[in-house]
């Protein structure tokens, strides 16, 4: 899949042309991190790979808010299984003037909708650490429900924090 078009947004296939000064500066951020465990590292252009396996889907966001379209942040659908018809959403958007606008809210439905529907997916899962309110709502909004926690999983400004486990199954089976 290349694309998928939304109202205000756009996803992207994520290419070599994604990896901007932008994106190594998002992940480098550590408000855009702080919740993101695996890039809480320094990370440069050397460290990013574009996936190349039918296990993961990884796209640009492409917001349409302005005139001029603008690549804001990525989504990912990975760990996909396509025996047992599930994957893992995972998201960042990493211009920070574009929080709260409803991009993420607008992404995840647009991934959510296209693995349950256009995949044939039956399950979608996501992991949140607990205090990233933003990211808790843009699930519930999605459909998403949490089905358990994972307790003391991620070590935070010295205290360790539990991820919420969420899940959405496809819609005849709500
Ligand atoms: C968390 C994140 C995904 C939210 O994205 P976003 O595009 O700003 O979210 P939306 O605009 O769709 O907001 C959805 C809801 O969450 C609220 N929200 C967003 N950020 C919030 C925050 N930091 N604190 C409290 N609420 C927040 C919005 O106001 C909105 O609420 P509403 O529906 O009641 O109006 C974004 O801030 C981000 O990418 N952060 C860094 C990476 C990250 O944490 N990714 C998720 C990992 S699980």
């Amino acid at each position: 899949m290349n694309y998928l078009q939304g109202k205000d947004i756009q996803l992207v296939k994520f290419t070599e042309r994604y990896i901007t000064a932008d994106y190594i500066g998002w992940l480098n951020d550590s408000e855009v991190n702080r919740y993101l465990g695996a890039e809480r590292m320094p990370v440069s252009r050397d460290d990013v790979n574009i996936p190349d396996s039918d296990e993961t889907i990884l796209l640009a966001i492409i917001s349409n808010h302005t005139d001029t379209p603008k690549y804001i942040g990525t989504i990912s659908l990975h760990y996909i299984d396509w025996i047992d018809r599930k994957g893992e959403v995972g998201y960042m958007i990493g211009s920070k003037e574009h929080w709260g606008k409803g991009v993420a809210t607008e992404a995840v439905g647009l991934i959510t909708n296209y693995a349950l529907n256009r995949l044939n997916h039956n399950k979608i899962s996501a992991g949140v650490i607990e205090g990233n309110t933003g990211s808790i709502k843009v699930l519930k909004k999605n459909g998403y429900k949490q089905y358990a926690v994972a307790v003391q999983d991620y070590y935070l400004d010295g205290e360790y924090l539990d991820t919420l486990r969420f899940y959405r199954l496809s819609e005849w089976k709500i």
